[in-house]
C-alpha cells in the first residue's frame, strides 16, 4: 500500500494504445480481454486536462451547497470512514467511436475504453448525511482538481475544472462510492488518485476524478460537460431537447477474433467478449458470423452483476469457404430490449451501442497452413 504522504504510484501503463499524448488518453487493446476484473494497468485513461499532483497530506474534500453543516474533509478523515468495495465497469461515452461513418471528430476509440474494476472508498450517501441534505437540493456536482481550456464550441472563454452532476436519486445509491482505492491499491495518478467519485451504471465521465469539491445544487447544473459535451437529443413532445447523458446503454463487444484476423476454415474458433448494460442486467448474447443475417446464442462466462460487465464466448464452426466473413455480437437485457441495429446520430459522436462489426478473413487452406 501507498503511505498517505505521497502524491499516487507511478503508473506505468503498459501495453495501453495511445490515442492522446497529453492529456493522457489511452485505451486497452479490447483482444487482451481475459479476467473479469480489469488489471489497472491495462484500464483504459480518459482525461480531458493535464493530471494534477495531489499530495494526499494536503489533499481536502469540500461538501457543500444546499447542505446543512458544509464540512471539509482530509484524506485520513475520509480512509477513517465506513468503507465499501464495489465492482463497477466504466464506459467512455465515445468507445467505439472509430466505427462510424462518416468519421466523426474526437479521440478515435477503438473497443477498449472500457474496463471493469473493484471500487473501495466511502458511499457517497454517508458524506451528505453527515453534512445534513437540505430540502430542494436535487443534483449533485463533482468538482475535480484538474483545469484547461476545453477543445470543443461553444466554450467558455477562459480555463474552467472539470465537473459534473449527477441527479439526487442517483447520488444516494448505495454504490456510489467516493473512492480512494481501484483493485485493492491506491488509486493511482491516472485513475484520479487521491480521490474520486465512482457512479457505477453510468457513462465515466460522471466518475470525476481528483475530486476537491461536493456541492449540492437546488437548480440542474448546467456546466460545460454536460451541456456543450457529453449531451444528447432527447425528444420532448415532439421536440427535440438537449440533455446530460448518464446511464450507459446495452451494449455487446467482440474482443477476439480482432478486425482483419486470419481464420482457419473449417475449424472451432472460440469467439469471446464482454456485454455490459448501465441500470439493468445482461440476459442473452447471440452472436452472427454472416453479417447479422442468422443469430446463434453464446454462452455466458460470468455470472449476473449489477453494474459489471459479463464475458461471453461463443465456439464458432468456421466455414470452409474462404472469404471477408463480418461477426456480430448482440446483447438482450432483462426487459427484453436488444440492442439498436444502427447508431442513434441523436447521440452524436456518443453512446455508440449498436452491434460493431468485425471482418475477418477466413484463409484458404494453403494460407491457413
Ligand atoms: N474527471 C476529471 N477530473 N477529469 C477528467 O478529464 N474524465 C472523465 C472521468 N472523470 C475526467 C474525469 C471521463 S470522460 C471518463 S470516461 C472517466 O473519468 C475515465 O476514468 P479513467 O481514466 O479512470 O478510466
Amino acid at each position: 500500500m501507498t503511505g498517505i504522504a505521497n502524491t499516487g504510484g507511478a503508473s506505468t501503463p503498459t501495453g495501453l494504445i495511445i490515442r492522446q499524448k497529453e492529456p493522457t488518453n489511452l485505451e486497452m487493446p479490447f483482444a487482451r480481454l481475459d479476467s473479469f476484473l480489469t488489471p489497472t494497468e491495462l484500464f483504459y485513461i480518459r482525461s480531458h486536462f493535464p493530471t494534477p499532483k495531489i499530495d494526499a497530506s494536503q489533499y481536502e474534500l469540500r461538501i457543500d451547497g444546499a447542505v446543512g453543516r458544509p464540512l471539509t474533509l482530509r484524506y485520513e478523515e475520509l480512509r477513517a470512514m465506513r468503507s465499501e468495495t464495489r465492482i463497477a465497469t466504466l464506459e467512455c461515452a465515445g468507445n467505439g467511436r472509430v466505427f462510424l461513418v462518416p468519421q466523426v471528430r474526437g479521440a478515435q476509440w477503438e473497443l477498449g475504453a472500457v474496463g471493469n474494476a473493484e471500487w473501495t472508498g466511502v458511499p457517497l450517501r454517508d458524506l451528505l448525511e453527515r453534512a445534513g441534505l437540505e430540502d430542494g437540493a436535487c443534483e449533485i456536482v463533482f468538482e475535480g482538481a484538474d483545469q484547461g481550456v476545453p477543445s470543443e464550441e461553444p466554450k467558455p472563454p477562459g480555463p474552467i475544472s472539470y465537473s459534473r452532476s449527477v441527479p439526487l436519486e442517483k447520488a444516494l445509491q448505495p454504490e456510489v462510492l467516493i473512492a480512494y482505492q481501484m483493485n485493492g491499491r491506491d488509486l493511482s495518478r491516472d485513475h484520479g488518485f487521491p480521490v474520486r467519485a465512482i457512479v457505477p451504471g453510468h457513462y465515466g465521465m460522471a466518475s470525476v476524478k481528483w475530486l476537491t469539491r461536493i456541492q449540492a445544487v437546488r437548480e440542474p447544473f448546467q456546466g460545460y460537460w454536460q451541456t456543450s459535451d457529453y449531451g444528447y437529443w432527447d425528444s420532448l413532445d415532439g421536440k427535440p431537447v438537449r440533455r446530460a447523458l448518464a446511464e450507459i446503454k446495452l451494449k455487446s463487444a467482440i474482443a477476439r477474433p480482432r478486425v482483419y484476423e486470419t481464420i482457419v476454415p473449417n475449424r472451432t474458433y472460440t469467439v469471446f467478449g464482454a456485454a455490459w448494460a448501465g441500470e439493468t442486467e445482461v440476459t442473452e448474447i447471440a452472436v452472427s458470423a454472416d453479417g447479422g443475417e442468422s443469430w446463434a446464442e453464446a454462452c455466458f462466462v460470468d455470472p449476473m452483476h449489477r453494474h459489471a460487465w459479463r464475458r461471453w464466448k461463443f465456439d464458432w464452426v468456421t466455414p470452409e469457404q474462404p472469404g471477408r466473413y463480418t461477426l456480430l455480437a448482440r446483447a438482450r437485457d432483462a426487459s427484453g430490449a436488444i440492442q439498436p441495429e444502427a447508431h442513434d446520430w441523436n447521440y452524436g459522436t456518443y453512446v455508440i451501442a449498436h452491434p460493431l462489426p468485425i471482418e475477418v478473413n477466413v484463409a484458404n487452406p494453403e494460407q491457413a497452413g
